[in-house]
C-alpha cells in the first residue's frame, strides 16, 4: 500500500468504527466511537480519512478549527502503511482545511518520547511551543511529558 494509491477525504459516519480500530491500533489510550462521534459533533471539527483504492481506511487526522487556532487532536497511519509519506499528506490536508476555515496556526500535543511523530511534526514546520510535565499516563508506566508544537499556516 503505498501513498500515492492512497485518497484523503472528509470523514463520513460510517468511518468512525474504523478510526477507532485504527486508534487501537496505534495508542495505548484509543478513543471509542462514541467519543470520536462527539468530536465530529463539535463546531468546526476537522475529521480526515485516508481510504486505499480497495476501500481499506490506512490513516486519519481529527481535530477542529475554532478562530484563529486549528488544534490537531489525534492523527495516525495504519502500521503496514506509515513510512509512505501519508502521514505528512494527512497533516498537509489538516492544515489547508484549518486554513480555509480561518485558522492562522496549528497547534498539538505529542509524547515527548514519539520519535517519529515528532521528527513528522518537526519536518513540517512546527516548532516546540511548551511542555506538559507528566501529561500522558500509561497505567503503571510512569508518566510521559507532553511537548506542546505549534506552526504558523501563513
Ligand atoms: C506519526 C505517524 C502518523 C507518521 O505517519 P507516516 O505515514 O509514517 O509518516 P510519513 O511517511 O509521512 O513521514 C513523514 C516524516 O516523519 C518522520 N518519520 C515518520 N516516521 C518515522 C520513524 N519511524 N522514524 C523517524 N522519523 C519518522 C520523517 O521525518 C518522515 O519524513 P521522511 O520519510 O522523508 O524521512 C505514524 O508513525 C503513526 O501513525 N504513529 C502512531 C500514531 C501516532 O503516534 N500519532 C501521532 C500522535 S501525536
Amino acid at each position: 500500500m503505498t501513498a500515492p494509491r492512497v485518497t484523503i477525504r472528509g470523514a463520513a459516519p460510517s468511518d468512525l468504527a474504523a478510526i477507532a480500530a485504527l486508534q487501537t491500533d496505534s495508542f495505548s489510550d484509543p478513543w471509542d466511537a462514541a467519543s470520536i462521534a462527539r468530536l465530529a459533533a463539535l463546531p468546526g471539527a476537522v475529521l480526515l480519512v485516508a481510504v486505499a483504492g480497495s476501500g481499506t481506511l490506512c490513516g486519519y487526522a481529527l481535530g477542529h478549527a475554532i478562530g484563529e487556532v486549528a488544534e490537531l487532536t489525534s492523527i495516525a497511519v495504519a502500521p503496514e502503511a506509515r513510512r509512505a509519506g501519508l502521514g505528512g499528506r494527512l497533516l498537509a490536508m489538516f492544515e489547508g482545511v484549518a486554513a480555509s476555515l480561518g485558522a492562522e496556526r496549528v497547534v498539538l500535543d505529542v509524547a515527548a518520547d514519539n520519535n517519529p511523530a515528532c521528527r513528522m511534526y518537526a519536518a513540517r514546520g512546527y516548532i516546540v511551543a511548551g511542555e506538559r510535565p507528566g501529561y500522558y499516563r500509561r497505567g503503571r508506566v510512569a508518566p510521559v511529558d507532553a511537548v506542546v508544537m505549534a506552526r504558523g499556516l501563513n
